[in-house]
C-alpha cells in the first residue's frame, strides 16, 4: 500500500459560506473535510451546531456513495480551545466573521473580524504550519492582508477568495446578454472585492470574439454595474449575503491547488512590490498561478488605459482600508 491519503481541507466558520465549501469539496471528491465553529447559546442551552452540519455531511456522503470523512469541532471565540484537530491540514478556509449590520461602520467591522482573525491565527500557525490558506471573511482584501500580517508564512501560501466569484458574476450576466453558455464567456474581474472592483472589457471574449464586437458600450456598461453589485442585489433579495457562488469559487481555488492544476484564476494576494501592477505592501486581486504550493507566480494580463486609471483607483481604495486596519493589528 502506498502512504497516499485523503488531503484535509480544514474551514473555519462553518455559516452559509462554510458549510457550502464542505459540501462542494466532498461532493467533488478533494478530501477530507473538518468544521471549526463557535457554539450557539439559547437561553440556558448550548448548541454545537458545527458539529450537527459535520454528521449531516458524512451522512449525505453515505447515500452518495462517497469516502471521506467529515468531523466537526466546537472551538471557543477567543480561540483558546478546539483547534488541536487542525493539525495535518492542507488547506485552511477562514469564513468565519460578522457581516456588516445596520448602524455598524466600516471601522466596526474591521475592528470586529480582525479580533476574530486574531483569536484563529495563532492556532493555524501552532497546529497547521504547512497549510495553505484561503480567507473568505469581508473585507476580504483587507482581511487577506491582516491575515498575511499576522500569519507569517511563505506569501504564496495565504490568499483570498473574491475575484473568481466576481469573474462568475460577470460572465453568467453577459451570458444571459448573449444567450450563449458561460463556459464560452472568457472573461474576469481584478482589483479589490467592491464597488471598484475591475472587469477587464479588453480582454474579455465569447470564444475569441472580443466582447466589444458582441455587445454595445451601453450594453456592456449595464452588464459591468449589475456584476459591481451583484453580492448586494442578492443581499437586497435575501436579507443576508450569497453562499452558493461564493463557496463554489472558493473550492475552484482549492482544486487548482490539490490537484495542481496551474490554474489562472484572479485571487486576492500579497503583493510587496510589482511594477507592471504599480502596487506596493497591499493584498488586491490579480491573476495568479494556483497549483501545489499556492499561487505560484503572477501573471501580467495587458490592460487598456482606462482600465489601468480604474486599477490604481481600486487599489487606492483597498489601501485605504487597509491604512485602517493597520491600526487595530
Ligand atoms: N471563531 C470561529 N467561528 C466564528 C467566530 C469565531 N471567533 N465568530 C464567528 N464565527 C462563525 C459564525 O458562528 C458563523 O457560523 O463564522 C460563521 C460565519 O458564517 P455566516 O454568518 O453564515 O456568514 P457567511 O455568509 O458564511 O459569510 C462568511 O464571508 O462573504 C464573507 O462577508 C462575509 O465575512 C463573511 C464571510
Amino acid at each position: 500500500m502506498s502512504k497516499h491519503r485523503r488531503k484535509t481541507i480544514s474551514v473555519i466558520g462553518a455559516g452559509n459560506v462554510g458549510e457550502h465549501v464542505a459540501s462542494l469539496a466532498l461532493l467533488k471528491g478533494l478530501g477530507d473535510v473538518r468544521l471549526f465553529d463557535i457554539p450557539r447559546k439559547e437561553g440556558d442551552k448550548v448548541f454545537e451546531p458545527v458539529k450537527g452540519k459535520a454528521l449531516d455531511l458524512q451522512q449525505m456522503l453515505s447515500a452518495l456513495e462517497i469516502d471521506a470523512k467529515v468531523e466537526g469541532f466546537t472551538v471557543s471565540p477567543d480561540g483558546k480551545s478546539g483547534y488541536e484537530t487542525l493539525e495535518g491540514s492542507d488547506i485552511v478556509v477562514i469564513t468565519a466573521g460578522f457581516p456588516r449590520r445596520p448602524g455598524m461602520s466600516r471601522e466596526d467591522l474591521l475592528d470586529k473580524n480582525i479580533q476574530i482573525l486574531k483569536a484563529i491565527v495563532p492556532n493555524i500557525q501552532k497546529y497547521a504550519p504547512n497549510a495553505i490558506v484561503i480567507v473568505v471573511t469581508n473585507p476580504v482584501d483587507t482581511m487577506t492582508y491582516v491575515t498575511y500580517k499576522l500569519l507569517n508564512f511563505p506569501t504564496k501560501r495565504v490568499m483570498g477568495m473574491a475575484g473568481i466569484l466576481d469573474s462568475a458574476r460577470f460572465r453568467t450576466f453577459i451570458s444571459y446578454k448573449l444567450g450563449v453558455s458561460p463556459k464560452d464567456v472568457h472573461a474576469y474581474v481584478i482589483g479589490g472585492h467592491g464597488d471598484e472592483m475591475v472587469p477587464i472589457i479588453s480582454r474579455s471574449n465569447v470564444k475569441g470574439i472580443p466582447l466589444e464586437n458582441l455587445l454595445s458600450e451601453e450594453e456592456i456598461k449595464e452588464i459591468v454595474e449589475r456584476t459591481k453589485f451583484g453580492g448586494g442585489e442578492i443581499v437586497a433579495l435575501m436579507g443576508t449575503s450569497a453562499y452558493y457562488a461564493p463557496a463554489m469559487a472558493v473550492v475552484e481555488m482549492i482544486e487548482s491547488i490539490l490537484l495542481d492544476a496551474k490554474r489562472i484564476h484572479p485571487c486576492s494576494v500579497y503583493v510587496e512590490k510589482n511594477g507592471f501592477y504599480e502596487v506596493e505592501d497591499i493584498c488586491v486581486g490579480i491573476p495568479v498561478l494556483l497549483g501545489k504550493d499556492g499561487w505560484e507566480k503572477i501573471i501580467e494580463v495587458p490592460i487598456s488605459e482606462e482600465e489601468r486609471q480604474q486599477w490604481r483607483k481600486s487599489v487606492e481604495s483597498v489601501k485605504r482600508t487597509v491604512e485602517i486596519a493597520k491600526k487595530f493589528l
